[in-house]
């Protein structure tokens, strides 16, 4: 308890984000960033970017920017949205529609963001507990009253929910937003931002972060109908007139426009996310089925957390959370060729033991 704090603040629980470490030997498979640089066309653009306009302010509603997406998707400019990474975008999400309301629906396993999100805007959070293949089973989401929100695939098991599937909460939820947030979508799902038009309720949230190689830009976005847009552009104007600056804001035109890197990189991710799950499952490994850019696994006889701490040892970094029902599992994110063969051997050598 502190004396200078809100009571709000004094309750907090903040996200603890996965570990960034100082050193710089380690093979870094613990926070899903994408072992691929981002497109040469975005490190030029940043660079064009880096000049004297640099003393004005940046477009505080980055037309251009959301110009380029809308194209890219084939919506209009004013169904698109953007913020300062997703994480941020999520958490205007939260303070624009389901902010002080009852119930809203989520995993029991999810991004561990949204519980902390709904502490800080006073939202009633419902967990819908995953079935035994740890899947959503959508029968389970209907009749939000604040509304649902779900990771797709899912994070941190990696699991897909098809499309026809998707469209079934929206429509069993029409009175609220269903937010789906698509962070993963690009290596190997199909994004319901096609469903936009067909559902006033839907809003997807993606991010630059992974399969755009932009972690380091932080620079995210929500495209749904205009409404839900507008509601975003109001508590986004209360809060942070320029959350993009100008040399992000042409890194992420340039990472949309140079599209054919963008799907070279994806394909290059899909290629070495089957390589390891082939050899985790060697070594006798669970494998959860993954749409992502990272798997979830857990070993026949060996503890998660024995296995995070003899990585850990030996210089490779890997996610491990202590959750119920996913205490013996680690996420470990698809790396470059040499990084998972560096994983394996660490594996063999303590499996050797
Ligand atoms: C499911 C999910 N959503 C959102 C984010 C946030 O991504 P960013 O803030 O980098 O855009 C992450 C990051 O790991 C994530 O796993």
């Amino acid at each position: 308890m502190n004396k200078f704090w809100s009571e709000k603040t004094n309750c907090l629980q903040p996200y603890v984000p996965g570990e960034q470490p100082k050193l710089t030997n380690l093979v870094k498979l613990n926070t899903n960033e994408n072992p691929f640089p981002p497109s040469p066309m975005v490190l030029t653009a940043m660079r064009d970017a880096i000049n004297d306009d640099l003393r004005l302010y940046p477009d505080p509603s980055a037309d251009n920017l959301k110009q380029t997406i809308a194209d890219y998707y084939g919506l209009h400019k004013q169904q698109v949205f953007v913020g300062n990474g997703s994480d941020e975008v999520l958490a205007q999400a939260f303070a624009a529609f389901f902010q002080g309301k009852q119930q809203l629906l989520l995993p029991d396993i999810s991004y561990s963001f949204y519980p902390v999100y709904c502490q800080l805007y006073d939202v009633e959070a419902c967990y819908v507990p995953l079935n035994e293949h740890f899947s959503l089973n959508p029968a389970d989401y209907c009749g939000a009253r604040a509304g649902v929100i779900f990771p797709n695939p899912n994070a941190p098991t990696g699991c897909i929910l098809p499309l026809v599937q998707v469209e079934q909460i929206l429509q069993a939820n029409s009175d609220c937003v269903v937010l789906v947030d698509e962070a993963y979508i690009d290596f190997g799902g199909e994004s319901a931002v096609r469903l936009i038009n067909d559902y006033p309720n839907l809003l997807v949230v993606q991010t630059l972060s992974k399969s755009r190689s932009l972690a380091g830009m932080r620079i995210g976005l929500a495209m749904g109908h205009a409404d839900l847009i507008e509601g975003l552009e109001r508590v986004k104007n209360s809060f942070n007139s320029y959350p993009l600056d100008r040399v992000a804001q042409a890194a992420a035109i340039a990472a949309f426009t140079d599209d054919d890197y963008f799907r070279l990189t994806c394909a290059k991710v899909i290629k070495n996310r089957i390589w390891l799950t082939e050899q985790l499952q060697r070594l006798e490994f669970e494998v959860l089925p993954s749409e992502a850019n990272f798997v979830f696994a857990r070993h026949g006889s060996k503890e998660a957390a024995q296995i995070a701490a003899f990585l850990r040892l030996h210089g490779v970094v890997v996610r491990h959370f202590q959750q119920e029902r996913i205490s013996n599992f680690l996420r470990i994110s698809v790396g470059t060729q040499e990084q998972q063969q560096r994983l394996i051997a660490v594996l063999e050598e303590m499996l050797a033991q």
